[in-house]
């Protein structure tokens, strides 16, 4: 497939990653205005253009990773070259209906929220479409399947699935810091602590994906009656762990919801 991605910010570049590294025998272009930071690309095979026209007429999928703002500005230049498009726009806040109604009925608007762990294949891309895509947007759903999971979802869920997934990376990321936070007060020097504390959230992800249970279920086998386990994560509940995340979660989803 030729995938041309507009858009070679934070999102734009991991995706293309994601497909050089993990989607194979798929051919990728990706633009933006000012080109310098991304030439790198190119040794990996990638096409990396200012034009967001060139060679977009032969593209199976055209991916949008630009700001919400830009995306007027994006279509007027293409929309005059293509026709029978599968669009798949990762633009936050902007709804298929709105997407359909700009870039008409010959092309076909469907709705994505990767993550930028797309690099690493293991992302966790929510999508959206109208049911008369279906069939059409089977190829957007295969590629992103190659850069982790792919669940296909109700458009009503498209702005929690924004916090959960794409503002969720960033909600990890934090849990990782304080962690290592923790393991500098009790001994660690920062690098250790980091790599500790990754490889553990790591290790208890890929339990939960690979045993598909409750994580209650898994604490249950790491906490012993009367342990240090136990102590640690009532003392966490006592400040609110669980909660801080849930207001927190709900207070990103009240923001996107304006
Ligand atoms: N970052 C995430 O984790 C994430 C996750 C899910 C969804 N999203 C959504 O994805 C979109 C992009 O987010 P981002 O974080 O990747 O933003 P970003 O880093 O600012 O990337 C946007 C890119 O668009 C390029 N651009 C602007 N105007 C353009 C034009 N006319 N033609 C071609 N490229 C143009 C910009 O480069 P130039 O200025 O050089 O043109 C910039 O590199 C947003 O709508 C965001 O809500 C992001």
């Amino acid at each position: 497939m030729k995938v041309h991605i507009i858009g070679g910010g934070n999102l734009g570049v991991s995706v293309a990653l994601g497909i050089v590294r993990f989607s194979k025998n798929n051919q990728v272009t990706v633009t933006r205005r000012n080109t310098a930071s991304i030439l790198h690309l190119k040794e990996l095979g990638v096409t990396v253009s200012t034009d967001n026209k060139q060679g977009i007429q032969e593209a199976d999928i055209i991916i949008l990773t630009i700001k919400p703002y830009q995306v007027d500005t994006v279509l007027a230049e293409i929309l005059p070259v293509i026709s029978n498009k599968v669009i798949a726009s990762a633009v936050s806040g902007l709804s298929i209906e709105n997407l359909q109604k700009k870039i008409g009925d010959s092309n076909s608007a469907i709705r994505i929220m990767p993550n930028i762990a797309s690099q690493f294949g293991a992302s966790a891309t929510c999508i959206a479409f109208n049911e008369k895509h279906k069939e059409i947007a089977q190829n957007v759903v295969t590629l992103f399947q190659d850069l982790g999971t792919a669940p296909i979802i109700d458009e009503k869920l498209m702005d929690a699935a924004t916090v959960l997934a794409a503002s969720g990376t960033a909600f990890a990321l934090r849990y990782i810091r304080a962690s290592m936070q923790a393991g500098i007060e009790i001994g660690f020097d920062w690098q250790t602590a980091l790599a500790i504390s990754a490889q553990t959230v790591k290790g208890a992800a890929e339990m939960i994906l690979e045993e598909n249970i409750h994580p209650e279920q898994l604490i249950d086998r790491v906490t012993t009656p009367q342990g240090c386990t136990i102590a640690g994560l009532s003392e966490m509940e006592t400040h609110g762990f669980s909660s801080s995340l849930v207001r927190g979660i709900k207070a990103a989803l009240k923001k996107i919801k304006g």
